[in-house]
């Protein structure tokens, strides 16, 4: 018998699904080169970007689809390796540090885990690692 996967996790973890609400195997996104930036729906339903690594897994962290200027949503632009905000022209590195403002902060990070075939995404709470203190949104 089939047992669905629990949908909310006792760390707060989701399950990730795409725009339809349907679940995304992790082995749909890991099909993608390495390098991908592939968009599911997180946290409290937020858009997430997930990276395929290098060794075809997918990153252990998240960053969350929310400019940190006025919270407009952005896309990866894989040439230039940067995620790139229309609204103000903000940019942001392939791990989501700020590399040209007006946005004064981070993008935010979510964990992730793939559990069997699904994904899990969870509230990160811990040091942010790329600048070594606490999150901002914490
Ligand atoms: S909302 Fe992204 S730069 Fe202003």
């Amino acid at each position: 018998m089939f047992v669905p996967p629990q949908e909310v996790g006792e760390d707060g973890s989701i399950l990730a699904k795409d725009i339809n609400g349907n679940l995304i195997p992790a082995s749909q996104i890991l099909a993608k080169p390495p390098g991908t930036r592939a968009l599911v729906a997180g946290l409290a339903g937020e858009p997430t970007y997930l990276t395929v690594t290098k060794d075809n897994k997918l990153h252990s962290w998240g960053i969350v689809d929310n400019c940190t200027h006025l919270g407009c949503t952005f896309p990866w632009n894989p040439n230039e390796n940067q995620f790139q905000c229309p609204c103000h022209g903000s940019r942001y590195d392939h791990e989501g540090r700020v590399v040209r403002g007006p946005a004064p902060l981070p993008l935010q990070l979510a964990h992730v885990s793939v559990a069997g075939d699904y994904i899990r995404i969870a509230p990160w709470t811990d040091i942010d690692p790329r600048t070594g203190k606490k999150p901002w949104w914490v």
